[in-house]
């Protein structure tokens, strides 16, 4: 669907050329396009401010019959990620005009002070995210995707970065998927829907895939996943998903909450609180979406996708506050709150997986507390960990990817609040304040001395509105980040 292309703007049968155009100076080499582009700046209603815009039509400077000019504000003040918003508006615009191309020019390496590969690859995955929509389940869908999107840069730019559009449609993709799986409605994804799914995309891309039913979870211990699941006719499992290259000297694991339907429990949520719940699996669905992209990567690493699968349903057969049950460790814990249920699954599939594979690295991803999204807002997450080089560079990879992540602290006296007076820990703190830390550190107690990161993705997992290159509903929020972070490991 991404292509670069050096070809001639005069012969170009696109429908559509997109040009970015700064408030402030010039962005491009080409002269007969700046020459347009001061054209265009003449007029009253167009500036270069961020998201100003304007179409003239059948210019004679170039052969494309629109040419839409795109305010991206102050030189000063451009990043990358300009660039994947100015994308996703575009192409998301002529969907919606029901055109089928497009054609953006890049701006000129010279011109800028950001290199041009992170321009490129955010430019790249603005267009390819914008360009996808979750209609699955309408009738009439008048807007089609665009079927092809192309990128104007320079021959040296495409000899350089020709391999750019393949790995971040690679990358994008199992945002997409991810996407599509939050999105979907939670009756249709139950852990048996959803881990079928899985598993035959698993094979596709000759990932080794496994599935935990629940009675080997139950001939395994798993005794805090299953206390989840107890409510529910549906019944839980636990995917585990392998890429593994030759020679690997280094295994990650990602491990991530699905909950296919949070309603809380015995513990039920408010009419309020259920609105939206079939997005509390948004940790597996990066996990496995990210695996879908690993083998299309592949990196050196090996990598290991673990995802248990529950819905925690209130009803006679469902866990009780006051309940205590034994953890696939050996821990005891006493459920304080049904409705804390994500770290319940976690603990045993960290735990599986350190007895299983002892991996060097693990990262969570969990839509884990309410309280995340108090502290850092819809679309930031909140990252834990002991380590503070893998603290950072998940910070890193978040601004080059732009899922942005905060370090929260894991700060030992408030192991306090998640001591029992009856088991070894307990799923409830007794302070109601700091309680994405408190879940953090329940996590904690898990990990042994794996070196680990926990990310509550609880704010940016979902968007109700959309953004400028998402749809409403499931962002795909963590498999850019994890594909970032696993180059930087690799
Ligand atoms: N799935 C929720 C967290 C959540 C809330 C995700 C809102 C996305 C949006 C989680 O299982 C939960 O219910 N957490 C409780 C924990 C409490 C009972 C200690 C919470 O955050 O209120
Ligand atoms: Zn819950
Ligand atoms: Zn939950």
């Amino acid at each position: 669907m991404l292509h670069l292309t050096t070809a001639d703007m005069k012969k170009s049968s696109v429908s559509t050329i997109v040009v970015p155009v700064c408030e402030d100076t010039g962005l491009h080499d080409d002269q007969a396009l700046e020459s347009i582009i001061q054209k265009a700046k003449k007029l009253k209603e167009f500036t270069g401010k961020e998201k100003d815009d304007i179409i003239l039509y059948g210019m004679p400077e170039v052969k494309p019959e629109r040419v839409w000019f795109m305010g991206i504000g102050k030189k000063s003040q451009l990043t990358p990620d300009a660039f994947r918003k100015l994308a996703g508006r575009a192409v998301k615009a002529c969907a919606k005009k029901g055109l089928s191309d497009i054609l953006f020019a890049l701006p000129s390496q010279k011109k800028l002070t950001m290199d041009t590969e992170s321009v490129l690859t955010a430019y790249l995955e603005g267009a390819y995210l914008g360009n996808h929509m979750f209609d699955k389940y309408k009738k009439d869908t008048n807007t089609k995707p665009l079927k092809r999107i192309s990128f104007l840069v320079s021959p040296s730019v495409k000899r350089r970065l020709n391999h750019l559009p393949k790995r971040v449609e690679a990358v994008c993709r199992g945002t997409v998927l991810a996407r599509e799986w939050v999105s979907m409605p939670p009756n249709k994804k139950t852990p048996s829907l959803f881990s079928k799914t899985i598993v035959s995309l698993a094979k596709k891309e000759k990932l080794n895939v496994t599935v935990l039913s629940e009675k080997e979870l139950r001939k395994m211990k798993f005794g805090s996943l299953l206390a989840v699941s107890a409510g529910s006719v549906n019944k839980p499992c636990m995917v585990v998903m392998e890429y593994i290259p030759k020679g690997a000297k280094k295994e990650i694991a990602f491990v991530g909450k699905g909950v296919t339907f949070d309603s809380g429990g015995i513990n039920l949520k408010s009419a309020d609180g259920l609105d939206g719940m079939k997005m509390d699996m948004a940790g597996a669905a990066a996990a496995a979406a990210s695996m879908i992209s690993v083998a299309k990567m592949k990196p050196k690493v090996k990598v290991t996708g673990v995802i248990p699968l529950v819905e925690n349903m209130p009803s006679g057969s469902a866990a009780k506050p006051g309940d205590i049950i034994k953890s696939y460790s050996g821990k005891t814990v006493e459920i304080g709150n049904t409705d804390a249920e994500g770290r319940l699954i976690l603990i045993d599939a960290l735990a599986y997986i350190i007895k299983k594979n002892k991996p060097d690295l693990i990262i969570d991803m969990a839509t884990l507390t309410g309280a995340c999204m108090v502290a850092l807002g819809e679309k930031i997450a909140g990252v834990f960990s002991p380590d503070d080089n893998l603290a950072s560079l998940i910070i890193q990879s978040g601004e080059a990817t732009a899922e942005r992540c905060w370090r929260l602290p894991l700060p030992e006296d408030y192991n306090e609040l998640i001591k029992s007076d009856f088991a070894d820990i307990r799923n409830l703190a007794s302070s109601r304040y700091g309680g994405a830390i408190t879940a953090a550190l329940f996590l904690a107690e898990f990990t042994k001395d794996t070196t680990w990161a926990h990310i509550d993705i609880a704010g940016p997992a979902y968007t109700k509105k959309g953004t400028d290159y998402c749809g409403p509903g499931g962002t795909g929020f963590g498999v850019r980040l994890f594909c970032d972070l696993i180059d930087k490991i690799d």
